[in-house]
């Protein structure tokens, strides 16, 4: 670089914004809620790449009319497991994320790949964790006659569902529900739950440690809660 243009141009700042990857396999709402908040500024963050099981999900196509880099990973187009998951990870390593977000992606993350980016993969999940782990959360939490539901961001670790759980948000279930109604109630508290807990990452106000998830360095007794102080 030439001198002039050196005192023209000073040496730019590291970006402090947090560095985004997203693992969708379906409709992408989650994805969309991200989206809109970086848009909005409401969010300080930078959407570095969106990773796919599946071709035709839709949040592929919610990745690219964002103009943001869309990557299909297919597991069929690999023949073992292990080689499917260095290949996804490579791709999204590629793109320096500080932080990767599955956002209603419907696979396991390979043990290796996880344990190598502890404290860096948060989830959500249907349900107010530690409960209904795993899948048809909704029709579960009515079979069981739950009295309220909800969402929940973890930090991913190797068990399913079962990192160190972040930040909840509740909501009741309704006498005539059925698991769709209850899909939509909490589908309606999750956008606002994933965002405020990714505004937290950003400001570096959270974190993972040996004392469990931390909120400007105290280990928390008990998760966030949508609407609470700590996270609104
Ligand atoms: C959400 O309910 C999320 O909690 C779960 O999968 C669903 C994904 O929805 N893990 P979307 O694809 O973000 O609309």
């Amino acid at each position: 670089m030439s001198p002039a243009l050196s005192r023209t141009h000073p040496p730019s700042q590291p970006d402090p914004r947090l560095r985004i990857a997203v693992l969708a396999s379906g409709h992408g709402s989650n994805l969309q809620a991200i989206i809109d908040a970086t848009a909005a500024g409401t969010l300080a963050a930078e959407l570095v790449g969106v990773f796919c099981d599946r071709p035709a999900a839709q949040a592929l196509q919610r990745a690219r009319a964002a103009g943001l880099p869309a990557i299909t990973v297919r597991p069929g187009d690999f023949s073992t497991r292990q080689q499917h998951d260095e290949h996804l990870f490579s791709a999204i390593d590629a793109t320096r994320p500080d932080l990767i977000v599955c956002a209603g992606y419907m696979r396991l993350l390979g043990q290796p790949q996880v344990d190598a980016r502890y404290g860096r993969i948060i989830n959500i999940h249907p349900s107010l964790l530690p409960a209904f782990k795993g899948l048809h959360t909704h029709q579960r939490a009515l079979d069981e006659g739950a009295a309220e539901h909800g969402a929940s961001v973890h930090f991913v670790t190797a068990e399913l569902d079962g990192g160190p759980v972040i930040a909840r948000a509740r909501v009741p279930v309704g006498a005539g529900d059925d698991a769709q109604r209850l899909a939509a109630r909490v589908r309606g508290v999750e956008h606002p739950l994933l965002v405020a807990t990714l505004c937290l990452l950003a400001t570096r106000r959270l974190g993972l440690t040996k004392r469990g998830v931390t909120l400007d360095n105290q280990a928390l007794r008990q998760p966030l809660q949508l609407g609470d102080d700590g996270l609104c």
